[in-house]
């Protein structure tokens, strides 16, 4: 059966429900000429009115995902569905009792963003008996055929990104990825960070980031000194700046004279993470800012600190990705489904779940250094140039 049916089934499904919610709504309206009116207007497949949506969101912790779940609401509600909104405080339990609590509240589509994307199994079981489209926000869910889409944007692009802008930071190409001209002969030495083991992207990004390294590593002009190329070996856990600080600070006790060796770059996959390198690297004695020997650290999310931090020639880059572009096309696809149609998918072989190939639609993403701050980020009413400064959004 082909991915298509199998979504055709599911929509069928729900678009069957949304039709029985609207006449049962249509019966209770009774007397009143324009509520029975708008009633029955409504009583088309689909219609989004009191329809409720479960968004499961991880945490509060990093601001983009205070931003997803606001926008993504908004969205929703602005088409007027019912939206029941929960932040899940990094904490796997707490994340499978909301999911839980929305399908028994009467949650019609699901929208999540998964803490860990194997830890979902008996909500999704649940929520495919109950013919609840499920919706795959930004992380895929893994293990589980009842995932009906997924919105992201392209991961293994973000790795790539992220690795090019070292490679220009280093000073080894140009900013489209082309040998520089004066290019150090090397070797520089680089350490890598991973993101979550339990979160899908973080592998894409690991590997985006890896291919694009590789023939630096294996020409020897990019040297990872402590050896920690592996994933496992560079992972960290739940994205944590705590963790990325202390691996951070026992790398260059172990590997750099506790901070008197030469250390070009660091690979980081996210600005918490990144912040959390920086503090350790500042404190043995790097920096404090680029210009004044701070290694080239990379980023991703474009978070107001992070971005503050690239202005100040702190942190060298980050990659933008616009979550209200994202939480746009998550509304669209909740509309879709909701109306029985098919989402509009840009991808559909990349995202094997383990149990099938998850149809997609990937955004693109934007790499920030300090000279395009103004025009990308400010100019498109990211951030003021206020908040830019004072590295605090409102
Ligand atoms: C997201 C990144 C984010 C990271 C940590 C990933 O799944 O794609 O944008 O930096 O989680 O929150």
């Amino acid at each position: 059966m082909t991915i298509r049916r199998i979504f055709g089934r599911r929509a069928a499904g729900l678009a069957a429900v949304l039709s029985a919610g609207a006449l049962a709504l249509s019966a209770c309206a009774g007397g009143g000429a324009g509520s029975t009116t708008d009633a029955a207007a409504s009583g088309a497949a689909g219609s989004a009115e009191g329809i409720k949506v479960g968004i499961a969101m991880p945490t509060q912790t990093s601001e983009r995902w205070i931003a997803d779940g606001n926008a993504v609401k908004e969205g929703l509600e602005k088409a007027g569905y019912l939206v029941d909104l929960q932040y899940a405080n990094d904490d796997i339990p707490t994340q499978t009792q909301q999911i839980d609590q929305m399908i028994t509240n009467g949650a019609k589509i699901l929208v999540i963003a998964s803490i860990d994307g194997t830890a979902l199994s008996s909500q999704l079981d649940a929520a495919g008996a109950a013919n609840i489209p499920v919706v795959s926000y930004d992380r895929l869910i893994r293990d589980n055929e009842n995932v009906d889409f997924y919105v992201s944007f392209d991961n293994y692009k973000v790795g790539v990104a992220q690795a090019k802008a070292l490679l220009f930071g280093l000073g080894l190409t140009d900013k489209d990825g082309n040998k520089a001209a004066d290019a150090p002969k090397g070797p520089l030495n680089i350490e890598l960070f991973a993101g979550s083991p339990d979160d899908n992207n973080a592998g894409f990004f690991f590997n985006g980031a890896m291919d694009t390294l590789k023939p630096f590593i294996e020409d020897g002009t990019l040297v990872v000194k402590s050896g920690q190329t592996a994933f496992d070996q560079a992972a960290t856990l739940r994205w944590s700046q705590e963790a990325a600080q202390k691996r951070m600070e026992d790398i260059l006790t172990s590997t750099y004279g506790g901070g008197s060796e030469p250390l070009a770059g660091v690979l980081s996959p996210f600005d918490g993470i990144s912040r959390g390198i920086i503090t350790a690297l500042q404190g043995a004695g790097y920096g404090p800012t680029i210009a004044d020997g701070l290694p080239v650290v990379t980023g991703q999310d474009a978070e107001i600190a992070s971005i503050k931090l690239i202005n100040d020639g702190v942190q060298q880059s980050t990659i933008f990705k616009d979550t209200r572009l994202l939480a746009e096309q998550a509304v669209k696809t909740v509309k879709a489904i909701g109306s029985g149609s098919e989402p509009e998918a840009n991808d559909t072989e990349t995202y094997d779940n383990g149990m099938k190939v998850v149809p997609a639609f990937l955004l693109e993403v934007q790499t920030i250094l300090k000279d395009n701050i103004e025009s990308d980020i400010i100019g498109s009413g990211y951030y003021t140039a206020d908040e830019v400064a004072a590295g605090v959004s409102k």
